[in-house]
Formats: C-alpha cells, structure tokens, sequence
C-alpha cells in the first residue's frame, strides 16, 4: 500500500509536509488548527528567552506581478499574480515562559502529529550558549518532538544571532554542539542563504552533531520603491532595513542550495523550504533528496494556516505514487534524491557533435595534461 508516512531524523510524520517557522505558527490556536487541517508537523515561531518588540507598522506584506509588464510591487492590481513575500519579522514576540504550557497542551490534543520547536538566543560567550541549552531543555521537557536553531533570521542588529550565526561556520559549529550537549530529542540546524557556500556552514553543523539541515530562510531582499512617491513600499517614517524575501521567487535558488548540500551529504537529512505551495515544487526538493518540506508564504495567504495548501500537497503525493505504483515507488523514500546526480559543472553538459568546450580555459595543443582539476576528461 502506498503511504505518505516518513520517518524523518527518527520521527515519524503521517506526511512529510510542516508548516515552517513564522505567523502561521505564532499561536496555539494557529497550531491546533494547522494539526486538524492535515500538517504532518510545525516548527514554532521562533521561541526565545525574552519578548522582541517589532517594528511600527506591517511586519510582511506580499510582492505581485503582472503579465502585461512584470511591474513587481506590494500594490494590489487587479489579476496580479503572486511574486514573493517580504517581511522584517523578528522572532516570537512571546518569550519561553509563555510558550510552556502551549507546547503542552499542543501535544496532549495532538500526540501523534510532530511539533518541532525552532528556537534562537546570541552565541558571543558562554553565558549566551548556555541560554540555548535552557531553551533546548525547556521545549524537550515539556514535549517538543524535536529542536529546530534558527540560524538564519535575516534582520537580527546583534552580530551573535540569526543569520550572522548562520554565516560564521565556528559559530554554527559552537552553537550546535552546546545544544546537542543536552538534547535528548532530534536537533536541526535552519541556515541562512546569505553566505557565500552552504555547504561550509552545513558541514560545521553537522560537525556540531545536527540531525538536520534545513534549507531556506529567506534571502536578504528590500522592497521596491515607488516611483510616484520615490518611497519604499514598506516603511517606517520612510526608513527600511534589509528584510527576507520568500515565496514563489525564491524557489529556484533555495533548490541550487538544496542540491549543492545534498550531494556535499547523500546520506544525511535534509528539510526543504522556499517557494512551496503545490506537490510539484515539493517535489523538486523530494528528487534532489531532502525528506520533508516546510511552507510558509502559500499558507499565509490561505486561511493563515494553509487548509487548501495542505489538501494539494497530500492530494498531489498521492496521485504521484499512483502514477508511479508500476515503478514499485511505495512511499517518499523510494524516490528521494534521484535528481540530485543530475546537477554537474558546466564542462559535464554536452555540447553540439564536433565542438569542443574546456570549461572556458584555452585550448591546449600536443598532449600536455591541462592542469585543471575543473574540466572533464
Ligand atoms: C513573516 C515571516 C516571519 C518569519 N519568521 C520566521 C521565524 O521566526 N523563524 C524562522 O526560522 N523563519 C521565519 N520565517 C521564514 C520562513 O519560515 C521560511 O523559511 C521562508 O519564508 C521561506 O519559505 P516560503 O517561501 O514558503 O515563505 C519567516 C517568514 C515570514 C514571511
């Protein structure tokens, strides 16, 4: 029989699609509804030790296009279709204490759906690593199947948190391994697109003791300015900061981070985000070999909590492995990171019969050896 059942870093999910850190997992009432609307799991908001206050004003707004001139604005036009998100969010604006006894009573109505705690203090000496460790304790304690640090928060000033951990490999390294210290249940490690190669964070992470990578938060993005009012769509007294661009834009690029990771690692775990609204993106992510994915942009605009979102993505699995039952393919696993051996260098591409391509270096006459490690023989 096919199943949509995953065992993902030794948790067992009824289908592998969870709703990522962000508003549509700001609240216990959020959460229990996105359990009966089908998630197979959430990662909180990110949970810290004290509250954050927001910026005046809308925290996200949504980015659309039009066919007729691919103008790309936060206004509302007629017909528009959706381009991105955009939001300068921090983290929950309810610290630990409050988000106790909403963890519990989460997981007494739902025991069996996953609830994966994303949570995120500074990392600048021993006291702050020690704030991770309580966090890390206080969620597993009281129920949270797993621990999700959040790496990656675009817009955080201190230079010891967010995605300032997420580009500093020693960091993401130190941090990983304080919490692993205490961790009795799965630890993922949710990195930043702003750096220069993943891999190198996601190998600090793993070398820390990370069950998980998860890959992407948003990308660092501002919003466009008006050309009638030479103002930034989103503003506070006509001021921005560098916020994190998600949805369907960023699709392809949070993919290329995704293969570049997963064939760096074949044989670890991987948790795709980015641009996801039908099984046909989730799909990509499935083939180049991550083994579930989150979304967050889709299902803040259905219902705040994606219920139409997650009946397509379940829907879309299913027809999938019906289409496919003639290959024996019972399940995600079956065909997990078949893709993933696809992407190759530029040089492995084939060119039209006769010509030749050296990877952009000259041609070499008589036979000595290129000294090029980058070209195929
Ligand atoms: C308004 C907003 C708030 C977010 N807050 C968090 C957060 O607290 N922690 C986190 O790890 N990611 C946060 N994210 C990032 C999302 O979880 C997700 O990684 C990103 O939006 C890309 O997914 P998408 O294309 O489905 O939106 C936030 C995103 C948005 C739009």
């Amino acid at each position: 029989m096919p199943s949509r059942s995953v065992t993902f870093t030794g948790i067992q999910f009824e289908n592998p699609f969870l709703l990522s850190s962000a508003p549509p997992t700001e609240s216990e009432n959020n959460i229990l509804r996105a359990f009966d609307a089908g998630w197979g799991g959430v990662v909180t908001k990110t949970i810290g030790l004290h509250p954050v206050v927001n910026v005046v004003g809308a925290k996200a707004k949504f980015m659309r296009t039009s066919a007729d001139d691919s103008y790309v604005s936060m206004k509302k036009r007629p017909g528009a279709a959706l381009h991105s998100s955009w939001n300068w969010e921090l983290i929950s604006d309810k610290a630990i204490d409050w988000w106790i006894p909403r963890i519990q009573r989460i997981k007494a109505a739902h025991p069996t759906k996953v609830l994966i705690a994303s949570i995120m203090a500074g990392s600048g000496n021993d006291k702050e690593l020690r704030n991770w460790q309580l966090l890390a304790q206080a969620v597993q304690e009281n129920g949270a199947d797993g621990i999700e640090c959040n790496f990656s928060c675009p817009h955080m000033d201190r230079k010891d948190m967010g995605s300032n951990i997420g580009k500093d490999e020693g960091l993401c390294s130190v941090v990983t391994e304080a919490v692993k210290e205490v961790a009795t249940i799965p630890v993922w490690t949710k990195l930043t697109p702003a750096t220069r190669d993943m891999v190198v964070e996601a190998a600090a992470c793993f070398r820390g003791g990370a069950d998980a990578m998860v890959s992407s938060n948003t990308f660092p993005s501002l919003p466009i300015i008006d050309p009638e009012t030479l103002e930034f769509e989103i503003n506070v007294d006509g001021f921005v900061s560098s916020g994190g661009l998600g949805g369907p834009a960023i699709l392809p690029m949070a993919l290329a981070n995704m293969a570049k990771m997963t064939q760096a690692f074949p044989d670890k775990a991987f948790s795709g985000i980015g641009g996801v609204s039908d099984f046909a993106q989730a799909l990509s992510y499935f083939l180049l070999g991550a083994g579930t994915v989150q979304v967050c942009t889709s299902a803040m605009l259905d219902s705040a909590i994606g219920p139409h979102v997650i009946q397509r993505l379940n829907a879309g699995l299913d027809a999938f492995l019906e289409r496919n039952a003639d290959k024996g393919w019972k399940s995600v696993e079956d065909f997990r990171g078949i893709r993933r051996d696809r992407v190759v260098l530029q040089s492995q591409i084939r060119r039209p019969a006769g010509e030749e391509y050296e990877g952009g270096y000259e041609h070499v006459e008589g036979y000595a050896a290129p000294d090029r490690a980058d070209v195929a023989s």
